[in-house]
C-alpha cells in the first residue's frame, strides 16, 4: 500500500505531528512583542528623499496599521479588472517616528513585518535596513545596531507593487500586522521553536521540542533551558529542562524530549490545543520566555485508503481561498478571518487551501481554533511568468527564503497539513527541467519539516506526469481533471491524488436567468445562480461529488472557490481571459463569480448545494425565488438542495409531488463542456417544474418519511421596509472588531424582495464607524468606502467597526426613499 513518500524514504504513516506557531511569538517581560501598527504616516506615489530621518513628512496621512491603500479606490476603467479595478500598483511611503526607552539598553530589538504588498525596501534612521519583494512573506530585521535609545528614530517603508504582477487583487501597502520586539542578549530565535510527536496512542504523546537560541554576549555562557507543556485549561502536564553551555553566536539548536499522558487529540470537532512555554535562564534569571502553542494529531496519506486524520478515516471538503475580505480589502482583521472560515465551516467545509500564497499567520490561528485542516501554498509561478510582471522575477533570488521562511512560521500549526509548491506552475510542460525544480523545492520542504507530505495543483494533465513533476511531490493535486483520477491511479497505483481545484462554477446570488440556458457571458454581467454556468475548463459542483463518492481513496476535493474574491471576473473581462493584459472588456464586472458565497459573506445557492453533500445535521434548499408576475402559467425550473433522503415541493399548500435524492435519476450527466443548455439535473438536485402562480412555495425535507427540514418563500410585493441583522451584537472596543450587519429589503408583510435595488443611506454614531459597505455584486464601481449603499438581489452589508477602548453603544440608522427607516444597537466592551 503506497503511503505519502519523502524523498529517499518512506515515512512510516502514522506519521504523527505536533506544532506550534509563530502567533503565540515571546510576550513576557523578557521577550516582549509588542504591535507596532500605531501612528504610521503615509503617502502615495514618489518622495524625493522620503527614505532620509530629516524629510518633512508634515503633511502626510496618519494612519494605523494595518492599512490596504488600494481598497480606497476609485474604481476605475484604467486600472485591471483582474486584479480588481482598484489602483493598487504605484509607489506608496509609510513613516514612522518612535522613540525607545533608555531603559531598553542591553536589549536586542527587532521589527517585524507579517507581510507588505510588495516589494518593500526599509530604511531606519536613514539607513537601508532590507528589502523583500514578496508581498505574503512574513520578514524581520534585528535593529540593535541602528536604533538610537532615548532619542527619536524614524523607520521608513517603500512599497512598489507593479501594474500587472497579479492574477487576482493583492492589495496594496503594509497591510499585515507589524511588531516590535525586545530581547535580552540570550533569546529564543525567530520562529525557533519547532515542535513534533513522534508517537501519539490513547496513552501518551511523545514530544520533542527543538528549540534555537541565540547568544549575543561576547563569551559562552551556563544557561538552562526549561520547556513546560501546558494543556488547554494552562495546567502544566510535563516539562523538562537542560543545562547548556551556550557558545557565543546564533542558530544553537537543542532538543527537548517529554511525554504527555492520555493526550487529547487536536481534531476538527474538538481543536484541543497544548501551549509549551519555554524560558532560558542565565545565572538563575529568566533571560527569555516564549510561548508555542500547538496540537497533537496523526496525519495519514495513502493511494488505496485516502485521508486519515487521528486514524479516522475523511474525505477533504475543502475550498480555495484567496487572501482579501471583500469590502475591507486585503488589510487584515481578526473578526474578518473568523468569520470567514465561520461561514465556510457552517457550509460544511474542512479544509482551506491558501490559494495561492502564505496566508496571514491569523488564518492559520483560526484554522487551528475551529478545526479545519489547512494546505499551506507557497507560489502561483517559479521562473515561467504567467503575467508580466508577476513573482518569477524574484523567484531566483527569493524562492528558498519565502519557502523556508513560510514553514518555519507555519510548521507547527495542527491545522497545517500539506505544503503545496505551486499552483498550475508553466514548469509542468517542461520535460527539461520543471521535475528538477520540483525536486529541489519538495527538498527544502522535508528539510524544514518531514512531517508533511508536499504537493502542488496541476492543470496540465497528463504532461505533469509525463514531464515526471508530478513524481518529485507527495501527494498530487489536479485541477479540473475529476475525470482523470482513475486514469491516474490505474497507471501509476502509487499515486495518491485529490482535487486541488474543482469546479469553478461561476454565479450570482439572487440572480435566475430564465429560460435556463447555455450562455458564455450575459448582458446584465452578471451570471444565473442555478449553478450551471462556468467556463470552458469548469464543470458543475455535481460531478465532483459523483466521482469523489466512487473513489474513496481519492482525498477530496477544494473548490474554487469558497468566498468570492477581488479580481479575476471569470467568465467576464475581456475576449480572451488567458491573455496576460487587461481584463476591462466587460468594465465594471471586476470581481469574482466563482464564491460559494458572494464578496459579502451572503451565501449563494451554492453554498447550499455544498451543505447538502457536506453536512447532516438536515437541510434544505429552494431556487430560485417566487417572483415571476411576466412568467405567469409558465413553468419555471424548481431546485431543491438537501441532505435528507426526499423532499416534496407544495405550491399555495397544494403537493407537486417528492423527489428522492439519488434514486431519481439524471437525465443527464452534465458537464458544462457538452451540456446544450436544456434540460438538467443530477442526482444531487432534484428538480420540479412548476407553472408559475405567485404565493407560496415549500419545500419539505423527510428523513425516514418524517419532515424534518423544511423553506417557504414568498412572491413579494414591493419594497416598503429595511430590515437590520447585525451578526454579532457586542464588541470589544478595540477599534478593530467588527458587526456585519445584513441589510434586507422587505415587503410590508416582511418578505424579502428579490430583485430589490434600493439605495440604503447610513447614519452610524456612538462607539464605532461603518468601516465599509458592499452588497456582493461583482459589476459595479460604488466604493466601498461610502455611507450609502443599493441593494442587490435584495441585500446589501454594512460593516461596523468598534472604536477603540471606548465602551457603550453604536447606533445604526438605515433609510432608503420611500421605505420605512429602521435602527439598531451594537454594544461595545472595553478591554
Ligand atoms: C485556475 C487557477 C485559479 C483560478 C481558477 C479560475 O486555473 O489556478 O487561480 O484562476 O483557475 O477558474
Amino acid at each position: 500500500m503506497k503511503k505519502f513518500r519523502v524523498i529517499g524514504m518512506m515515512l512510516s504513516w502514522s506519521l504523527l505531528v505536533l506544532a506550534f506557531t509563530a502567533y503565540g511569538q515571546p510576550s513576557y517581560e523578557n521577550g516582549a512583542q509588542e504591535s507596532f501598527n500605531q501612528g504610521w504616516l503615509f503617502q502615495k506615489g514618489e518622495q524625493v528623499g522620503a527614505e532620509e530621518q530629516d524629510f518633512d513628512d508634515s503633511g502626510w496621512r496618519a494612519l494605523d496599521l494595518p492599512h490596504d491603500w488600494a481598497i480606497e479606490g476609485p474604481f476605475d476603467v484604467k486600472y485591471n479588472a483582474r486584479a480588481g479595478g482598484l489602483p493598487f500598483h504605484g509607489t506608496g511611503w509609510y513613516r514612522k517616528h518612535f522613540t525607545i526607552p533608555s531603559e531598553k539598553e542591553g536589549l536586542r530589538v527587532k521589527i517585524l513585518f507579517d507581510g507588505a504588498m510588495s516589494l518593500a525596501k526599509v530604511w531606519l534612521n536613514g539607513t537601508y535596513i532590507g528589502e523583500r519583494p514578496y508581498g505574503y512573506s512574513g520578514f524581520y530585521f534585528d535593529v540593535t545596531d541602528q536604533v538610537k535609545l532615548g532619542g527619536e528614530n524614524v523607520i521608513v517603508v517603500k512599497l512598489t507593487p507593479e501594474d500587472l504582477s497579479s492574477r487576482w487583487y493583492p492589495g496594496a501597502g503594509i497591510y499585515r500586522n507589524t511588531w516590535i520586539e525586545y530581547n535580552k542578549p540570550v533569546h529564543l530565535a525567530q520562529w525557533g521553536t519547532y515542535i513534533t510527536t513522534p508517537e501519539i496512542n490513547e496513552y501518551k504523546a511523545e514530544i520533542k521540542a527543538e528549540i534555537t537560541l541565540e547568544n549575543h554576549l561576547t563569551e559562552s555562557v551556563y544557561a538552562v533551558l526549561e520547556t513546560k507543556i501546558l494543556d488547554s485549561e494552562g495546567k502544566m502536564v510535563t516539562s523538562a529542562k537542560k543545562k547548556l553551555d551556550l557558545s557565543m553566536g546564533t542558530g544553537q539548536t537543542f532538543t527537548q524530549t517529554m511525554e504527555v499522558a492520555a493526550p487529547k487529540l487536536w481534531d476538527l470537532h474538538s481543536p484541543e490545543l497544548y501551549k509549551a512555554v519555554s524560558t532560558i535562564s542565565v545565572d538563575g534569571v529568566v533571560s527569555d520566555l516564549y510561548e508555542t502553542p500547538f496540537g497533537i494529531r496523526t496525519i495519514e496519506f495513502s493511494a488505496s485508503e485516502g485521508f486519515k486524520l487521528n486514524g479516522r478515516y475523511m474525505k477533504l471538503q475543502g475550498v480555495c481561498l484567496h487572501h482579501d475580505h471583500g469590502p475591507l480589502g486585503s488589510a487584515v482583521n481578526r473578526r474578518a478571518t473568523e468569520r470567514q472560515l465561520e461561514i465556510m465551516k457552517s457550509m460544511g467545509v474542512n479544509a482551506v487551501r491558501t490559494s495561492h500564497n502564505p496566508p496571514s499567520p491569523e488564518l492559520l490561528e483560526y484554522c487551528d481554533k475551529l478545526g479545519l485542516l489547512v494546505q499551506d501554498e507557497a507560489f502561483d509561478c517559479w521562473q515561467m511568468a504567467k503575467i508580466p510582471n508577476g513573482y518569477n522575477k524574484y523567484f531566483d533570488e527569493w524562492f528558498e527564503d519565502d519557502l523556508r521562511d513560510m514553514i518555519r512560521r507555519d510548521r507547527n500549526h495542527p491545522s497545517v497539513f500539506m505544503w503545496s509548491i505551486g499552483n498550475e506552475i508553466l514548469e509542468q510542460g517542461n520535460s527539461e527541467k520543471g521535475w528538477i525544480m520540483a525536486n529541489m523545492l519538495s527538498e527544502i520542504c522535508h528539510d524544514q519539516d518531514p512531517t508533511r507530505p508536499t504537493t502542488a495543483g496541476f492543470n496540465n494533465y497528463p504532461g505533469s506526469v509525463k514531464n515526471k513533476l508530478a513524481m518529485h511531490i507527495d501527494v498530487v493535486g489536479l485541477n479540473y481533471k475529476p475525470t482523470k483520477y482513475i486514469e491516474l491511479m490505474e497507471e501509476y497505483p502509487e499515486i495518491i491524488v485529490y482535487g486541488a481545484e474543482t469546479s469553478s462554477c461561476v454565479s450570482s446570488r439572487g440572480v435566475y436567468h430564465l429560460p435556463i440556458e447555455k450562455y458564455k457571458t450575459h448582458e446584465s454581467l452578471q451570471v444565473t445562480s442555478y449553478d450551471l454556468i462556468g467556463p470552458p475548463w469548469a464543470y458543475p459542483p455535481d460531478i465532483e461529488f459523483m466521482i469523489q463518492d466512487k473513489y474513496p481513496n481519492v482525498l477530496g476535493e477544494f473548490i474554487w472557490t469558497g468566498f468570492d474574491y477581488l479580481g479575476e471576473p471569470t467568465p467576464y473581462g475581456g475576449k480572451d481571459n488567458s491573455t496576460d493584459g487587461y481584463w476591462n472588456a466587460d468594465w465594471p464586472a471586476r470581481s469574482s463569480y466563482f464564491g460559494a458565497v458572494d464578496l459579502c459573506g451572503l451565501p449563494k445557492d451554492r453554498y447550499y448545494l455544498y451543505q447538502s453533500q457536506w453536512t447532516d445535521e438536515p437541510m434544505v434548499h429552494l431556487l430560485p425565488h417566487w417572483n415571476w408576475k411576466e412568467k405567469k402559467g409558465e413553468e419555471i425550473p424548481v431546485y431543491g438542495y438537501t441532505n435528507c433522503e426526499e423532499a416534496e415541493l407544495f405550491l399555495n399548500g397544494k403537493s407537486l409531488g417528492k423527489r428522492v435524492k439519488g434514486v431519481d435519476k439524471p437525465k443527464h450527466l452534465v458537464d458544462f463542456t457538452v451540456w446544450d443548455g436544456s434540460d438538467f439535473y443530477t442526482s444531487y438536485r432534484l428538480k420540479w417544474d412548476v407553472p408559475y402562480e405567485a404565493g407560496e412555495l415549500r419545500i419539505v425535507a423527510y428523513k425516514q418519511g418524517k419532515a424534518v427540514s423544511e423553506k417557504i418563500i414568498h412572491t413579494a410585493g414591493k419594497p416598503a421596509q429595511i430590515h437590520l441583522t447585525p451578526d454579532r451584537t457586542t464588541l470589544a472596543a478595540d477599534g478593530q472588531d467588527l458587526s456585519y450587519v445584513t441589510v434586507e429589503i422587505l415587503d410590508k408583510k416582511g418578505n424579502l424582495c428579490p430583485m430589490a435595488d434600493n439605495l440604503v443611506e447610513f447614519e452610524v454614531t456612538g462607539a464605532g464607524i461603518l468601516k465599509a459597505v458592499g452588497n456582493g455584486n461583482a459589476a459595479t464601481t460604488d466604493s466601498f468606502q461610502a455611507s450609502e449603499r443599493s441593494a442587490f438581489s435584495g441585500k446589501c452589508m454594512a460593516i461596523i467597526q468598534s472604536s477603540k477602548l471606548e465602551s457603550g453603544n453604536i447606533e445604526i440608522k438605515a433609510s432608503s426613499k420611500g421605505l420605512k427607516a429602521t435602527k439598531t444597537i451594537i454594544g461595545t466592551q472595553s478591554l
